[in-house]
């Protein structure tokens, strides 16, 4: 390899600055990542003029960013990599619940509540029962498990992007299984709703001829002693946007029936079983 930089050996002479000293998985990942983004500009040739609009989209999306507002992440889910690494991290068993992205609206802290109440504050939307149980893969119930569940209001509004309008734990709860294994709460029906699109996430997506719709779902976040944590939506069967969720989201076995409610007390009933993998 030449001493000085060439287009052919780009990527190498790079990497060959690193010191010896430096932690093998920073070494492997710091030397892919080199390699892959000149292989990258390698296949594509990339002209001045794009690079200079690379550089100025990322400084736009670091400049979105703020305590209640993460352009980054948005980037990462929209590109299907929030997702990648989840899978890569989260793979299961046969039988066990998937995981699915965990969003920026999660709000650690919600109020515990006893089975059977209403996470829903504002009376809004179609009323929805949320019933099941928490059970391992021999389908053994699981007691002690801590169900985090957070949805959008009946407009597409999560309480966090609506601060003076909503209650900040509006549509949100965390209930604990007994013995039983058993859950059930009362929510909305979920409604479809955009991403953030306001910022250069939502222009790229829109030069893309993407939309940032999200389809229907409950967010749900479970742990238990013993056990993965699980964070993973419900989806509503019938969304118009199942198969083009704008962040990727969508597994076959996340959706969930939500069917009409026979007993008066809710409008819908949506059942679901969530199966934990053990941790190790
Ligand atoms: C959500 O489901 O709340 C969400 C996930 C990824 C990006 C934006 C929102
Ligand atoms: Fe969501």
């Amino acid at each position: 390899m030449s001493r000085y930089f060439t287009e052919a050996n780009s990527d190498e002479i790079v990497n060959a600055r690193m010191g010896e000293a430096v932690p093998p998985r920073l070494r492997q990942v710091m030397a892919a990542l080199v390699r892959h983004l000149h292989a990258f500009a390698k296949e594509v040739e990339l002209t001045e003029a794009e690079w200079a609009f690379g550089i100025d989209f990322l400084t736009k999306a670091g400049q979105m960013c703020s305590e209640e507002r993460q352009e980054f992440i948005l980037l990462s889910d929209v590109l299907g990599l929030s997702m990648l690494v989840d899978a890569i991290n989260h793979r299961r068993p046969a039988g066990a619940t998937e995981n699915t992205v965990l969003g920026p609206f999660h709000v650690a802290g919600a109020p515990l509540r006893a089975m059977g109440e209403r996470i829903t504050l504002d009376g809004q939307g179609e009323t929805c029962l949320y019933t099941g149980r928490v059970v391992d893969l021999r389908d053994a119930p699981i007691a002690g498990a801590r169900i985090d569940v957070w949805s959008d209001n009946a407009e597409g509004f999560y309480s966090v992007q609506q601060p003076g309008l909503q209650d900040k734990w509006n549509n949100r709860g965390v209930f604990v299984t007994g013995a039983d294994g058993k859950y059930d709460f009362i929510g909305i029906k979920p409604v479809s709703y955009p991403i953030p699109d306001d910022g250069p996430v939502g222009k790229m997506l829109a030069a893309l001829g993407r939309h940032p719709k999200r389809p229907a779902h409950m967010h749900f976040m479970i742990t238990a002693p013993g056990y993965q944590r699980l964070v993973t939506h419900t989806f509503v069967g019938d969304d118009p946007w199942l198969d083009s969720d704008a962040v990727l989201g969508v597994k076959a076995t996340l959706i969930a029936p939500f069917e009409p409610a026979e007993d008066g007390r809710t409008s819908w009933r949506s059942p679901f079983d969530f199966v934990l993998t053990p941790s190790g």
